[in-house]
């Protein structure tokens, strides 16, 4: 199977060379070919350039993107989109008034999450999930990292897992999973935390590496949640099983989380609303991706990342959707990098960076996705006719996607 696309008015992200990470000042780099053709066969991307070098090349799909720009799929490396029902009330309650962590505090939350996908069987959970999952991928994302975390029982965690892993399996999308038991304490431990984190160092990472398909390992370091020492003990239990940690941190509060991940070799670490110039330090001369999520602090109202800071202290950024039924009901990538423009203030150029190659970074497989690169897989967006990328920011809640390839097919809605 072999797609032509020609006429293209911009080839976004386009890379002769293997890029893997993008940082500070080179994050205001954005490569592009004006009037270009991309050649995909099978499911990989194998030619482009100019349309002067066009001529001759024959497809069994040739698609005409006149007026159109061609860029790398969105990369987004933080969502909970395995989850049950929703929880509409507590948006309600929100708006009249009470706050996350009042809601929480009266068992709602993750907890109530938790208690609905425990009332929910595995099919079941599988067709919402994949739901939003097809919604995401029609709005233009094609690689998603999956996290477990509203189980909260062995049982149920192992529920998510095997739901991630159908999904996996099923999905033209690229899926990296998470294993989150450590999301929330549920209420039968509400007095004896440790007992819960002990279950999980001692039953859900083994059962959970038998099953193989958790890759990466998840806390969400935060008061009233897990404390670093938690953090520390969970995170040295999965890289007895080589989970790599991925970790909620800095949402609310400063408890040294970051420097906790950048020592433990954490891929990335996700939130950092709140942030200070040690974190920064901590992340300088690290592998550790800094993940912003504006879409969480959009719906609740709290701060945005200061990701200015980030970026220009040298430090590369990712920007992912948080998909998730209580902080970010939402998996639009598009909002996501035109909201990482207007309040985090990045240039086009930084937030397309942030949610292509360096969403991929922040997964595992930069050398595969987010990238217009000969080799790498063919996960693209083609948008609807428009002079210049930076129109993807800056019509905020519009669709700027006309077609979708991935996986090398053209995806139908
Ligand atoms: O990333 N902060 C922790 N986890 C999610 C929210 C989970 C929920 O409210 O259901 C987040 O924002
Ligand atoms: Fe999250």
């Amino acid at each position: 199977m072999s797609i032509l696309i020609k006429n293209i008015k911009q080839l976004v992200q386009v890379h002769e060379n293997m890029v893997t990470i993008v940082k500070g000042q080179d994050m205001r780099h954005l490569p592009v070919i004006e009037n270009a053709y991309l050649y995909i066969q099978d499911d990989t991307i194998v030619e482009f350039g100019t349309m002067d070098f066009c001529d001759g090349i024959e497809a069994e799909t040739v698609i005409d993107a006149t007026g159109k720009l061609v860029l790398p799929s969105w990369c987004d490396s933080h969502t909970h989109i395995v989850y049950a029902g929703n929880r509409v009330s507590e948006f309600v309650d929100r708006i009249n008034g009470l706050s996350y962590a009042e809601i929480a505090n009266r068992g709602g939350g993750i907890l109530n999450s938790a208690k609905q996908l425990q009332n929910t069987s595995e099919d079941d959970l599988y067709e919402q999930s994949t739901k939003r999952l097809d919604e995401m991928i029609a709005m233009g994302t094609g690689a998603v990292e999956i996290k477990t975390g509203y189980g909260l029982t062995v049982e149920a965690e192992l529920k998510m897992l095997k739901v991630i892993k159908r999904i996996k399996q099923e999905s033209l999308a690229k899926i990296a999973p998470t294993l989150l038991a450590a999301h929330a304490i549920p209420l039968e431990y509400k007095d004896d935390k440790h007992a819960y984190v002990n279950k999980i160092i001692k039953e859900l990472i083994p059962k959970a590496a038998t099953l193989r398909i958790a890759k990466y390992i998840d806390v969400f370091c935060e008061d009233g949640y897990f404390s670093v020492e938690d953090t520390k003990a969970i995170l040295a239990a999965g890289a007895t099983h080589n989970l790599i940690p991925k970790i909620h941190v800095n949402q609310f509060n400063i408890l040294g989380g970051v420097k906790l991940g950048v020592d433990h070799n954490a891929l990335s670490v996700d939130h950092l609303e709140e942030l200070n110039d040690r974190d920064i330090e901590a992340l300088k001369n690290s592998n550790t991706m800094p993940v912003a999520l504006p879409a969480c602090s959009y719906f609740l109202g709290i701060p945005y990342t200061p990701a200015r800071q980030i970026i220009d202290a040298g430090l590369a950024l990712a920007i992912a959707t948080d998909y998730n039924p209580g902080s970010t009901p939402s998996g639009n990538m598009n909002f996501v990098v035109s909201t990482a423009c207007i309040k985090l203030k990045l240039t086009p150029e930084e937030a397309i960076n942030a949610a292509t190659i360096n969403g991929a970074y922040a997964m595992g497989f930069s050398n595969m996705y987010g990238s217009i690169t000969r080799g790498k897989k063919a996960n693209v967006i083609i948008t609807k006719p428009m002079n210049h990328y930076a129109q993807i920011p800056y019509e905020f809640g519009h669709n700027p996607i006309d077609t979708v390839i991935i996986n090398g097919q053209v995806w139908e809605n």
